[in-house]
């Protein structure tokens, strides 16, 4: 019949119109968007009258507070040899082509030109902070330097965001032979590195020992750091290498070794159950019990317990070695926690209180992984720390502009002539002091731990998620979906996520990359 068609038909139209309707309203708000990425606002001059605040680093802990921190309110001044913010959960990926190093990399630069007011950044390593003095020491290491490349800041409050340095424990040969996994550079040097050992392994009559040295990928360290790694580097294997080169397919082997009777100690141990039979499908040879001693530049001796629970000394040949056995405290901060005598005790970082002020010390703050807390150094601690002194510092701001008007407020009251005026005046300050009291209520760091992720290579992922007080733990395909769509919206800004995602298409549909640059 003719009327029900004719009701069909105009629903279709309102659909239409609707997505039509929807779909302009969405490309408007991206071009919008975009506009104000690119066209950043004028920003407030400094003023010299603000206390200045000195930020080091430009990692987790330090961008987390920029992006929160209300500039207007300190002369803020930003230092770190590394002029972006990196994006650390995807590195890993970065070492086999996957991801390539600028996807997940945001310029400092763009971060803070957004701020209301003008941050001033230099491009330089803090090399000494002078407690006492109230100095910072700074020194440009970059390639090209100008007339000065020293110099000093001063500073009124600090936030130290320093980070850590690679643990060699003092181990021999660790530092002129291995490849560390903490920055882009590192990365860069490990994926060469790969292509180098294949490329070597297959030369013109090479012998069949060195074919086997050449194409051993000795990983270091059982935490998430080398567990991530050694299964990036099997996925490599198993989706491009043998396929492009099939020559070292008999070859090619991924040995991770850890000191201790088993790997990710910080998941639970249904989840390490799980990555360990993980690896052996893949073929990833786990080596736990197993402390390295000694490095050379063609194998590594390591003390091996046996089931027995005798020790014996084993030369373990690699072609590739990365090191990741975790964190050691910067020299800067070394420095910096001689000069306070309530920091003689730590050894770790620097120790801090609640409000994550250095001990023994009134006018500095730590955070990251160069700060002592009761939390495990990772990015989701110095994220949270990072805002939370933000949040301190926007209240210490507003307070003190309370107190000031508090104070002009009482001499007005003093001054006042007649009880009229002398009764509004007593209203403001009664007004101020509510005020007051609102912006005083900022209680200690509290962190919240959302969970723990890890990718451990052929599409699975293990993750222990923190759940209405209670924890669940999953390891899996559907977890990998879960860490790859976790780790696209933590992603630094639109444009990082943009540029994962791409790459990680580009990876299905072309493979990675196999040239040597
Ligand atoms: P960083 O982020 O390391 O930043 C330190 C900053 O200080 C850098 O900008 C550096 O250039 C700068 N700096 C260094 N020396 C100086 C100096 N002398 N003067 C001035 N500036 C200086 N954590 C998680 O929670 N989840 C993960 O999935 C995860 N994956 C990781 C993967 C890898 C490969 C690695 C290495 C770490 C991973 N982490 C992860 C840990 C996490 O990256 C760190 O805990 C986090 O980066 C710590 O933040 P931070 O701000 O203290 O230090
Ligand atoms: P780690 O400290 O977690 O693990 C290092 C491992 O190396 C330890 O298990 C240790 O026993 C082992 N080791 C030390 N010396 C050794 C030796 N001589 N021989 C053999 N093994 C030795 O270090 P990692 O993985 O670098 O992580 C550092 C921090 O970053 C951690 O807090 C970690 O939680 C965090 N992180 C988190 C990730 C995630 O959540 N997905 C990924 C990477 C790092």
């Amino acid at each position: 019949p003719p009327a029900p068609k004719r009701k069909r038909f105009r629903f279709f139209r309102w659909a239409y119109r609707l997505t039509l309707l929807s779909g302009l309203g969405l490309t408007g708000y991206l071009a919008y968007s975009i506009y104000v990425l690119r066209h950043p606002e004028e920003q407030l001059e400094p003023d010299p009258s603000k206390k200045t605040l000195v930020i080091l680093g430009s990692g987790w802990g330090a961008v987390s507070l920029l992006k929160k921190l209300d500039t207007e309110n300190y002369n803020v001044v930003v230092i770190s040899p590394r002029n972006f913010f990196l994006f650390t959960p995807l590195l890993p990926s970065c070492t086999t082509g996957l991801i390539e190093h600028r996807s997940i990399m945001e310029p400092i630069r763009n971060i803070l030109r957004h701020k209301k007011a003008t941050v001033k950044y230099y491009e330089a390593e803090a090399t000494k902070i002078d407690y006492e003095k109230r100095v910072v020491y700074i020194s440009d290491d970059s390639e090209i330097k100008g007339d000065v490349s020293h110099t000093v800041v001063p500073f009124d409050m600090l936030v130290v965001g320093v980070g850590a340095e690679n643990a060699t424990f003092g181990i021999p040969g660790v530092r002129e032979h291995s490849c560390f996994l903490k920055e882009v550079g590192d990365a860069q040097k490990i994926r060469k590195r790969i292509m180098d050992c294949v490329e070597t392994a297959v030369f013109k009559d090479q012998t069949d020992e060195e074919v086997k040295r050449l194409l051993h990928m000795v990983v270091v360290g059982g935490g998430p750091t080398g567990v991530e790694f050694a299964g990036e580097l099997q996925d490599f294997f198993e989706d491009d290498l043998r396929k492009w080169i099939p020559e070292i397919q008999d070859n090619f082997h991924v040995t991770l070794v850890e000191a201790l009777p088993n790997i990710l100690p910080m998941f639970s141990k249904q989840l390490i159950e799980y990555t360990e039979s993980s690896f052996k499908e893949e073929k990833i040879t786990i080596r736990t019990k197993t402390m390295v001693k000694n490095v050379t530049d063609k194998y590594i001796e390591a003390q091996v317990t046996k089931p027995d629970g005798t020790t014996e000394l084993e030369r373990i040949p690699y072609g590739l070695l990365v090191w990741a056995t975790g964190n050691a405290v910067r020299g800067v901060v070394r420095d910096l926690m001689e000069q306070i005598p309530a920091q003689k005790d730590s050894r770790r970082g620097l120790a801090v209180n609640e409000y994550l002020v250095v001990n023994g010390t009134e006018n500095i703050w730590a955070v990251g992984d160069c700060a002592i807390t009761n939390y495990a150094p990772t990015a989701q601690v110095a994220g949270q720390e990072g805002a939370f002194l933000a949040r301190l510092f926007n209240t210490m701001a507003k307070t003190e502009a309370i107190e000031t008007e508090l104070k002009k407020l009482s001499v007005a009251q003093q001054e006042a002539k007649g009880d009229e005026e002398r009764n509004h005046v007593f209203e403001e300050i009664k007004e101020r002091q509510r005020q007051l009291r609102r912006t005083k209520q900022i209680g200690p760091f509290q962190y919240s731990h959302q969970g723990s992720l890890a990718y451990i290579g052929k599409e699975r992922a293990v993750a222990d998620i923190s759940w209405l007080s209670g924890n669940i733990a999953s390891g899996g395909t559907m977890t990998y979906l879960f860490w790859r769509s976790a780790y696209l919206s933590m992603c630094f800004s639109a444009r990082n996520r943009v540029l994962v995602a791409t790459d990680w298409i580009k990876a299905k549909i072309f493979g990675r990359d196999v040239s040597r640059e």
